[in-house]
Parts: structure tokens; C-alpha cells; sequence
């Protein structure tokens, strides 16, 4: 059946060349070294009940895949990518009948197969961090809903907020980010395999099988389409970009907060300084900061890479893979650190509040509140910008009184009860009186804490059940596996 010595992969007459190594991707194929295994598996359990191959045939491949899988990926012969190196491995190790393993495929399907089966693995791991991450900022916003602190808008004090309402303001963007990272993971998770190079094949497979040997959802129907796109990898990496676009804003925040002293970031966290011994800087974060750089040129080279492509496969598309590996896990590593920051943050009560007041940002409700007396909120305004000329010193009872005084020529008393005035000076109440849905009032925070944990266990519930249609998936094609061998 299988010619002893005879020459049973003959691929010399290309690529033995100078460009040898240029044209190889071994070495970032580890990363889909694993997934090519499971293809290889499904591939041959699904031409085996085909009858494309026989039986024998495939206990014969199966088995010399398992010892490849034992051996690992740095023992593989050479190729020129690990899907030629598996397969070469196969045949030294089953004979001429190894090489039945390519039947009624191409590479160009069996990568684009390997990169959506280890992508879509990343991409749990992705949600799953910034679920987590949610879940801190949650934890904080339940901690810290009574603690007051100043908002900023051009990064100048602006209105007084609370550390709650805050946290709670990424939590609601990272919710976005993992619904985006949920859809991409969606539209990663159909095969392209059966495609063959991308016009089909003239054997019957049966793509619906080795797409459910996978854990693959459904096929991408067009065999052209499925060889040829990656439009799951841009959007994967877009997805990606956004989570790190979101982070770099909660990283700012946290080293300008750091910087001062409204949050003390773990000693875990921080770093210090070569040659100032008294420095203890917020570095995990501005690394934060600095991946949305990484992910944001990914996410440029990959849309580059791929803009311009004519059906059906470039080998460009060799170089579009790594962008997304880079974008994957400098994004998972860096909103884990952001996670492990939020959750071992402090947060000095007093000083907080003692700032929360500071620039007068408790104006707009000194206006709100001469407005609820009557006074065209235009006028109110006016009446307080008068009194914020003075400064500081305008943020008092006093000085609002004489600006009333000043442009409506009648008496604070007139407009509105001066004790409603004094309470909107006050950072405390001018947060309990914006109890608005949405606003950052305890009460109002509360019921969106609550919301907030709804969704990161409806996200979290999703996200164990994915995992489980993963295991089990494997799990079968491990069985089927071991009907053969
Ligand atoms: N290693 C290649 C890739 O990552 C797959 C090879 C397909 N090669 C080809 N000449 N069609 O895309």
C-alpha cells in the first residue's frame, strides 16, 4: 500500500529557494498549531463517512496525529507553513496514504479554518476580561456610591460627581465593547471549510459535519467568500480597538486622578523611579493607555492589508493573521491590568470631597436652583457667572445673593428660599439633588448598579455556555477520533 522508500512528498521544486524563509509563516503557525490538529481530525472523520477515504486510511492519519500532537510543534519537519509540515509529518510517519489527508481541501480553507477555530478561543478570552473589568467597576461603583468627587469636562472642575457614577460610566461603554466583541465572535465562528482553494471540491464532503465537528455555528456558504475573507478578522480587531480606545480614557482618568491624589493605585501596580527615590507612578495604566496604540495600528495594517484584495486568495492574507494576535492579546493583557487596578484602588473619602467643591463647580446647580425659583434658567446663568467672577470666593451664599441683587435688582429672598441656594453650594447635596436616571444621586446609582450587574451576568452566563458548546464540541470529535484509532 505504501512504497517503503519511496519519495512521497515532493515539493522541492519550489520554494527551496532564497525566498525560502520569506515565504514561510512558521514562525507564527505555532499559535494555530493546535487548531490545525483539530481541522486535520475533522477533515478526515468527516471523508471517512464520506467514504472519500477508506477506513483504514483514516485510523491510519488519525493516529499519526496524535503522535504529532505528542511530539509538538517544534518537532514538525520543515514546511513551509505548519499545514504543509503536519501533513509531511503524517505522511513520513503513515506512508503514500498520508497524503489522503489533502483530499477535497486547500490550504486556503484549512488556514482560514485554523484562524477562526484559534481566534474564536481568544475572543473568549477577551470577553471574559472585560466582563471581569466590568464587574470591578461595579464593585467600586457599589463601594463608593456616597463618595463624592469632582467631575471634569476639558479637564477642568466642572461639576461634582461621585466615584460611583464614574466607575459606572466605563461600565456602561465596556458593555458596548463586549457586544461588539460578541458579534465579531458570531460571524468567527462559521467554517470555511470545504471551500477547497476557493471553488468547491469535485469530492461530496459534507460541510455541515465538519463545521459541527468543530463547534462552528454554520458554514460560510460561497467557497470563494469563505477562502478568501477576513472581514471576521477586521471586525474582530475594530471590536478590539474599541475595548483598548475605551481602557486608554479609564487609564488617563486614573493617572490624572493618581496625579492629584483623588486615587491611590496599589503599590501591585505602580512602579517607581531609577534615580527619584520618592516616585510612585500610575506605569501599569499608562501602559493601558499606550496599547490602544498597538491595537488601533493593528486594526490600520489589517484594514491596509486586506483594502484592494481581488478574489479569491493573496498571499497577503498570510500577513493579515498576525495583526489580529497582536491586537488580541496586547488587548486581554492590558484590560486585565486595568481590572487588577480598579479593584485594588483606593479612594481618600475627604479629599475627594474636599476637592469636589473646588473652581466652583457647583454653579450649574447654584442656576438650577434660581431657576426652579422662577428665574429664566438664560437670567440664572448670568446671575452666576457674575458671581463666579470673583473666583472662589463667588461659591458663597453671599456673593450669589449680591449677583442676584446686581442683574435683577431684587433681593436672592425674592427669587427663591436662600436655604436652596446654600444646599446647591454643597457639593454633597448638589450630587443627591441630580437624581436623574442616569445621574449620579446614590439612589439613582443604585438602580443602575443593579442594571450594570444584570448585564455582566447575563454576559457572563452567555460567555459559560459558548465555552461549554467549545468543550463539547471537542469533546465529540475527540470520540469520533477514537472510533478510528
Ligand atoms: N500559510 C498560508 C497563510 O497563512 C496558507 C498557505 C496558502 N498558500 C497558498 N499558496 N495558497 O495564509
Amino acid at each position: 500500500m505504501t512504497g517503503g522508500g519511496d519519495p512521497v512528498v515532493r515539493r522541492d521544486r519550489f520554494s527551496g529557494g532564497p525566498a525560502r524563509s520569506f515565504l514561510s509563516s512558521m514562525d507564527g503557525d505555532g499559535r494555530i498549531f493546535e487548531a490545525d490538529l483539530a481541522v486535520d481530525r475533522a477533515h478526515v472523520v468527516m471523508l471517512a463517512e464520506q467514504d472519500i477515504i477508506g477506513d483504514e486510511a483514516a485510523a491510519a492519519i488519525l493516529g499519526a496525529l496524535a503522535d504529532v500532537e505528542a511530539a509538538g510543534f517544534d518537532a514538525l519537519p520543515p514546511g513551509e507553513d505548519v499545514h504543509e509540515a503536519i501533513e509531511t509529518a503524517v505522511v513520513e510517519a503513515v506512508g503514500r496514504d498520508g497524503g489522503k489527508l489533502h483530499t477535497a481541501r486547500s490550504r486556503n480553507d484549512e488556514v482560514a479554518a485554523c484562524i477562526r477555530y484559534r481566534l474564536r478561543a481568544d475572543l473568549l478570552d477577551a470577553v471574559e476580561a472585560v466582563v471581569a473589568l466590568r464587574s470591578a467597576l461595579a464593585d467600586v461603583a457599589a463601594a463608593e456610591a456616597e463618595t463624592v468627587m469632582p467631575g471634569f469636562t476639558h479637564l477642568q472642575p466642572a461639576q461634582p460627581t461621585t466615584v460611583a457614577h464614574w466607575a459606572l460610566s466605563y461600565a456602561g461603554t465596556l458593555a458596548r465593547d463586549t457586544g461588539r466583541l460578541c458579534d465579531a465572535y458570531g460571524r468567527t465562528n462559521e467554517s470555511p471549510l470545504g471551500a477547497a482553494a476557493f471553488a468547491g471540491t469535485t469530492f461530496g464532503v459534507d460541510r455541515e459535519r465538519t463545521a459541527a465537528l468543530l463547534g462552528f455555528d454554520g458554514v460560510v456558504a460561497n467557497a470563494a467568500d469563505a477562502a478568501a475573507s477576513r472581514d471576521f478578522l477586521l471586525e474582530a480587531v475594530s471590536a478590539l480597538a474599541s475595548v483598548a480606545v475605551t481602557c486608554s480614557g479609564l487609564a488617563a482618568d486614573v493617572v490624572f486622578f493618581a496625579n492629584r491624589g483623588f486615587v491611590e493605585v496599589s503599590d501591585d501596580y505602580a512602579s517607581t523611579s531609577s534615580i527619584m527615590p520618592q516616585k510612585k507612578n500610575p506605569d501599569t495604566m499608562e501602559l493601558v493607555r499606550a496599547t490602544a496604540g498597538d491595537a488601533v495600528g493593528a486594526q490600520q495594517a489589517l484594514a491596509t492589508t486586506l483594502q484592494g484584495l481581488p478574489r479569491a486568495y493573496n498571499r497577503d492574507l498570510q500577513r493579515a493573521t498576525g495583526h489580529a494576535w497582536t491586537a488580541v492579546d496586547g488587548v486581554t493583557s492590558a484590560v486585565e491590568v486595568a481590572a487588577g487596578v480598579v479593584a485594588t484602588a483606593g479612594w481618600p473619602a475627604d479629599d475627594l470631597e474636599a476637592a469636589a467643591g473646588e473652581g466652583f463647580s457647583t454653579a450649574t446647580g447654584v442656576a438650577d436652583a434660581l431657576a426652579a425659583g422662577g428665574l429664566p434658567f438664560r437670567t440664572a446663568h448670568e446671575v452666576v457667572a457674575l458671581a463666579a467672577e470673583r473666583g472662589g470666593e463667588g461659591a458663597t451664599l453671599d456673593a450669589v445673593a449680591a449677583a442676584t441683587e446686581a442683574v435683577t435688582g431684587e433681593p436672592l429672598s425674592a427669587v427663591v428660599e436662600p436655604a436652596a441656594v446654600a444646599d446647591a453650594l454643597d457639593p454633597v447635596e448638589s450630587v443627591a439633588a441630580r437624581d436623574s436616571a442616569g445621574g449620579p444621586a446614590p439612589a439613582a446609582v443604585e438602580a443602575a448598579v443593579a442594571d450594570v450587574r444584570d448585564g455582566i451576568d447575563a454576559d457572563e452566563a452567555a460567555l459559560a455556555a459558548e465555552r461549554a458548546s467549545l468543550a463539547d464540541a471537542a469533546d465529540a470529535l475527540a470520540a469520533e477520533v477514537s472510533g478510528y484509532v
